[in-house]
């Protein structure tokens, strides 16, 4: 049985691969310091697939802790979700988000190295190219200067793994979208902290009663609507193609590879027709108003996913309602409704 570990695997998109790996018959280890995450998350993974995960709180930034974890297992990949995700806290906190998302994967790769563990699937984002020139944008867009210091850092990760794969790794490193919804269970899904930034914890938010109404950020953009277009893609369809990647990996053994791939639906929405379709699935009447334009944002993104799709034999399977009912499932099972 392969051995996989998964860093930040108590995270949102970390305990979704967990229950897909496990389904698929992997051994899975997980480390995590729950800083920004819950316990509960593992115990959900947990209840799930019915399996005891091996769950260690640990943080990537320690070295020794990570090489006695190395000495006690042989791992055959490493799967690297860990690290800090919020666009705005990286524009207040830079020197912690380079510290962090940056020495964790140097740490990591240097005890990958000294135990010769050399599989390892990184975590990016499609934050990696700015405004692309043209949309459906493809791996081989060049990368814009990032905008915040969390997409600098993913750019900078992807940098150095493309030179350390030069020696003896194989590195995937997948290019998420805008990953949405929750396990249909309703047993994990996103925990975000304070006020969220992100769409969809806002909508969920907001049709709990958590908060007042929804700002849709600008009506006035170059697209069908007006409003901003993303690839929103569910994240168990993120996850599956996490485990797609391990089984890329192991059938192509060759040493010394970096590849980049998109992991979106192909499909653009925009913010209004995801609001009109929760109001549709759910039947809740979501309050909104339109608001100015927030600073940074792109006016449309979505993924050319021919890439992925060609090599890993991946295809998404939960639509947008599916997500979006997912998403609120989870929000009224957190809030005990
Ligand atoms: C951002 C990051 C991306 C990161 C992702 C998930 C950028 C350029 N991208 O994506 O790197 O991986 O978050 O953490 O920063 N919106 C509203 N009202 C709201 C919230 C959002 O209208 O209350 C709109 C936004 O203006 C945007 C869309 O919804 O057009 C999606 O926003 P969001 O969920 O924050 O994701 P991105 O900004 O696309």
């Amino acid at each position: 049985m392969e051995h996989i570990l998964v860093t930040g695997g108590a995270g949102y998109i970390g305990s979704h691969t967990l229950v897909e790996l496990i389904k698929s018959g992997y051994r899975v280890t997980v480390i995590d310091t729950l800083e920004r995450s819950e316990i509960k998350i593992i115990e959900g993974v947990e209840k799930i697939t019915n399996t005891k995960v091996d769950f260690h709180k640990i943080n990537c930034l320690d070295y020794l802790a990570l090489d006695s974890l190395f000495s006690k297992y042989k791992f055959n990949a490493i799967i690297h979700f860990a690290a800090y995700k919020s666009v705005n806290e990286s524009v207040v906190k830079p020197i912690e988000y380079y510290k962090n998302n940056i020495e964790s994967l140097l740490t990591l790769l240097e005890v990958m190295k000294k135990h010769q563990v050399n599989d390892l699937i990184f975590s990016s984002s499609c934050t990696v190219y700015g405004q692309p020139d043209s949309i459906p944008v493809d791996e081989s867009a060049p990368f814009k200067r990032a905008e915040s210091p969390y997409g600098a850092s993913k750019q900078l990760c992807e940098r150095i793994l493309e030179d350390a794969a030069t020696v003896e790794f194989r590195i995937i490193s997948l290019r998420y979208f805008n990953p949405i919804g929750a396990h249909e269970s309703a047993l994990i899904g996103e925990l975000p902290i304070g006020i969220p930034n992100n769409l969809v914890p806002y909508v969920t938010q907001t049709a709990a009663g958590l908060r007042e109404k929804l700002t849709v950020f600008g009506n006035d953009y170059n697209t069908p609507d007006g409003s901003c277009v993303r690839d929103f893609i569910h994240v168990v369809d993120v996850a599956n193609a996490h485990v797609r990647a391990i089984d890329y990996l192991s059938r192509h053994p060759k040493n010394g590879s970096f590849e980049a791939f998109n992991l979106g639906t192909g499909t653009g929405v925009s913010v209004l027709e995801l609001v009109n379709k929760f109001i549709e699935v759910t039947g809740i009447q979501l309050p909104f108003t339109i608001g100015p334009r927030r600073p940074g944002d792109i006016e449309k993104v979505y993924a050319d996913p021919k890439k992925i799709r060609d090599a890993f034999g991946w295809q998404t399977n939960y639509s947008l309602g599916e997500s979006l009912l997912h998403a609120w499932n989870w929000e009224k099972k957190i809030r005990n409704k």
